[in-house]
This record gives structure tokens, C-alpha cells and sequence, in this order.
């Protein structure tokens, strides 16, 4: 089946889901993003993204051409189309098609694309055994220059993290923040538990992931202790389990970072809990796409 794209109000198969070259999401990385995910054809947490994608939007004066509850529908639509059962969802809008200037004023209106796709988990295979983690060494982008809050186009700074991974034949990226302390990876948020308490760098510094803010929902609800605040590397290298939280990571295991094992250098059995949690959960709730 040709995978069905929506651009602008209209459905097109993947050959003619095309945007001008002239697009200043292209040419400047201006515009906005989500990740969604759906299970058993159901939509994880897609209000709570959707609120995202309008906060993003609202950060680089982005107005979304469409109400959120028609933005609802859209990807309701997309998802039905492409008859999506274990799949991921990628909304975008862009500033739109203009001028080669910057000016942002000089675009025609924003690009609104939404693809829907069949995708399995991103570290389903890995999570068994847990990932290695390398510290890179770009900062992750500090709020004073590009907001790490926005989900933004421009992913360069997070690129250049996982070029280095990839060098180092890892899995993921521990990204600090201009500071020293540690922000998050390069597409999922990070966890640290010290033996008492589960601790989550605050989200001045990273993203605030769907996935983070579920995984302290699900350390709450099993009556432990959870709390925001900053750490170093060394709380990282000294931490009895550590764990990504992101909607293609989902729940994910980290077993080695900077060549130092983690606990017993397995998945940490408070994070194999969380992850089954994790499961039930979202293999239980979500927006039905076929009802
Ligand atoms: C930079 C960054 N941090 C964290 C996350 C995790 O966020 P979420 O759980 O909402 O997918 C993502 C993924 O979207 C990301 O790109």
C-alpha cells in the first residue's frame, strides 16, 4: 500500500507529497514538529502532544493554520488512511513557502504535513540488553540561544550528538547543559535512580518529553520518590539504574556510560518495572483511530 501523506488540506500519495523548495522549514529549519505514537490503533497521550506542537508553535510566533480540534481530526484521518495499528505519527509545520530571505513575513502561509506510519519501537531489541551511552561533546543548546522547550526544525545541535555516537559505535548521547549538568539525550530525556529516589533534570535545559512526564506519573502512582533536579556526571556514573524516557525510545535501559557500568551493568529492576508498567499502560489507553 503507498503510504498516504496529508499536505495543506489534501491527502497524496507519498510520490506527490511534495513542498516548495522554497519552503523556509527547508531553507531555515523554521518551523515546528511532533513525535506521536499509536499501539494496537490507538493514540498515545494525542492532546497532550498536540498541546506541545501549539506551545512550540506559539515560542516562534508559528500561528498553525488549523484549530487544534481540526488538527485532532486531521491526524485521526492520516492514521486511517495509512491503516496504522503499531505505528508513529509525525505532524510538522513550517513557516511556509516565501522568499530566500529570512524574513519570516515573506512566506505565503504555513506548510502543515502530517505522515503516519507502521514503526516498531527504537530500541525494541536493545532494551533487552540495555543501551551505551557516550557523553558528547556538544552542549545541548542553552534557552538563552534556541530553546531546548521547542520542538523545533532545526535538530542540528542534536545531529552533531549522534554523529559522535555513531563514531563511537554507541547508542545514545548524554548531552550536558552550558553548565556541566546533565540535560538529556539526543532524542529522549533522562533518569537516574539513586537507591532512594528517581531524579530528572528540570526542563529548563531539554525537552519536556510526553514519555518523561508519564514515566513520573508511573514512579508516583508505585508510591516512590521521584524529584526534579540537577546532576552531574558523576550522580550518572554513581547511579544505581539510569533510563531514557521517549516516544520512540519508550522506556529504555542504560547499562554503560562513558565505558562505566551502571549498577550491575544490567536493566535495572526498577526500570524493567517502570517499562512493563509502561506497556500495560500505553497497550490500554490512548485515542481509538478506528472508532
Ligand atoms: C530532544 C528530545 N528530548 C526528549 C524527547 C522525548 O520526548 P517525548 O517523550 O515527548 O517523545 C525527544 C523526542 O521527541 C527529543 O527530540
Amino acid at each position: 500500500m503507498e503510504p498516504i501523506v496529508y499536505i495543506d488540506g489534501q491527502y497524496l500519495p507519498k510520490k506527490d507529497a511534495k513542498i516548495s523548495v522554497f519552503d523556509h522549514g527547508l531553507l531555515y529549519g523554521d518551523g515546528i514538529f511532533e513525535g506521536i505514537r499509536t499501539y494496537g490503533g490507538r493514540v498515545f497521550k494525542l492532546d497532550r502532544h498536540l498541546e506541545r506542537l501549539y506551545q512550540s508553535a506559539g515560542m516562534i510566533s508559528l500561528e498553525v493554520p488549523l484549530g487544534q480540534a481540526d488538527f485532532r481530526d486531521v491526524i485521526l484521518e492520516v492514521c486511517r488512511r495509512n491503516e496504522v495499528q503499531e505505528g508513529y505519527i509525525r505532524p510538522i509545520v513550517t513557516r511556509g513557502a516565501g522568499t530566500l530571505g529570512l524574513d519570516p513575513r515573506r512566506t505565503e502561509r504555513p506548510t502543515v504535513i502530517v505522515i503516519a506510519t507502521t514503526l516498531a519501537p527504537l530500541y525494541e531489541e536493545k532494551a533487552e540488553q540495555g543501551l551505551r551511552l557516550t557523553t558528547s561533546k556538544w552542549r545541548r543548546n542553552p534557552p538563552q540561544a534556541l530553546n531546548p522547550n521547542i520542538k523545533s526544525l532545526n535538530y542540528l545541535n542534536n545531529i552533531l550528538a549522534m554523529l559522535e555516537v555513531i563514531e563511537k559505535g554507541m547508542d545514545e548521547a548524554v548531552m550536558l547543559d552550558m553548565d556541566g549538568f546533565v540535560s538529556e539525550g539526543s532524542a529522549d530525556n533522562i533518569f537516574i535512580y539513586d537507591g532512594s529516589t528517581f531524579i530528572s533534570p528540570p526542563v529548563e535545559t531539554n525537552l519536556p518529553g510526553v514519555t518523561r512526564e508519564t514515566a513520573i506519573e508511573l514512579i508516583r502512582k508505585k508510591g516512590w520518590d521521584f524529584r526534579e533536579e540537577k546532576f552531574r556526571m558523576e550522580a550518572l556514573y554513581s547511579a544505581q539504574e539510569v533510563f531514557l524516557t521517549g516516544t520512540a525510545a519508550e522506556i529504555a535501559p542504560v547499562v554503560e556510560v562513558d565505558s562505566r557500568k551502571i549498577g550491575s551493568g544490567k536493566p535495572g529492576e526498577k526500570t524493567k518495572e517502570l517499562t512493563a508498567s509502561f506497556k500495560e499502560l500505553v497497550n490500554s489507553t490512548g485515542t481509538p483511530i478506528y472508532e
